[in-house]
């Protein structure tokens, strides 16, 4: 699977990717990831990028020709399934929708700096508009990291264990039960027998049963949302 990304700040992208499962999966051929520096194509000799919004306020609009430019020079080279521009009045992003980019080949990714972009970009060039919360972030790239994460471990090869990914919290709507490892008491605190009794099935169950537990106390909105 291919990540493009257009940034202001490419600095910003490049430690997410270096590390644990994606640089291996980078090393291996799974994934690609490009990070396009957008003053490249920046106006004028001080590679202008952005510029006063009409109709006055404060903060600066990242300007059409730039992203214009640069998405279109992509554009020829790649035919993306979805050009994505991280905003906070985007969709919320869910482990759903991650499962849905999953499926795709190449996905373009804009990043947001000051105000946002000009509508126009998201009108003649952008497929979806996501949100990764109810929050605001200086810039659109550490929700482009959080997309290309939680993307890219649904891919078949990017994780060591196949199956793994698909006990991560959210899938099946249900928030993940609790994990354990050495040693069996610490603390005072024991691991409960079950997990110590080697009996899969009985282990299985009870993983359900306190994944369905944890749920209901801390998110029982997602029981009810079919639409997870
Ligand atoms: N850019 C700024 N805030 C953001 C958010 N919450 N989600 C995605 N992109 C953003």
């Amino acid at each position: 699977m291919r990540f493009d990304i257009i940034s202001a700040v490419p600095e910003l992208l490049v430690s997410p990717f270096e590390h644990s499962i994606i640089k291996r999966a980078t090393q291996n051929g799974i994934l690609e990831i490009n990070v396009h520096d957008l003053r490249v194509y920046g106006l004028g000799s001080q590679n202008q990028i952005d510029d006063y919004q009409y109709g006055g306020g404060a903060g600066m609009v990242m300007m059409c020709e730039p992203l214009d430019m640069l998405i279109n020079s992509l554009k020829k080279q790649t035919n993306y399934d979805d050009i994505i521009y991280l905003t906070p009045d985007g969709k919320n992003f869910t482990q759903k929708i991650a499962n849905e980019l999953s499926l795709g080949e190449n996905l373009l990714l804009i990043c947001g700096h000051y105000k946002g972009i000009d509508e126009r970009i998201r009108q003649l060039h952008v497929t979806r508009e996501i949100s990764i919360g109810d929050f605001v972030l200086s810039g659109g790239e550490i929700a482009a990291a959080v997309l290309v994460d939680s993307i890219s471990r649904l891919v078949p090869g990017v994780m060591n264990d196949e199956t793994s990914a698909l006990f991560d919290s959210f899938q099946d709507n249900l928030l993940a039960p609790p994990v354990y490892t050495r040693p069996a008491e610490y603390q005072g605190l024991k691991v409960p027998d079950i997990l110590l009794s080697g009996h899969q099935a009985k282990i299985d169950e009870w993983r359900y049963t306190q994944a369905l537990e944890r749920t209901q106390l801390r998110r029982p909105d997602l029981l009810q949302d079919e639409s997870n």
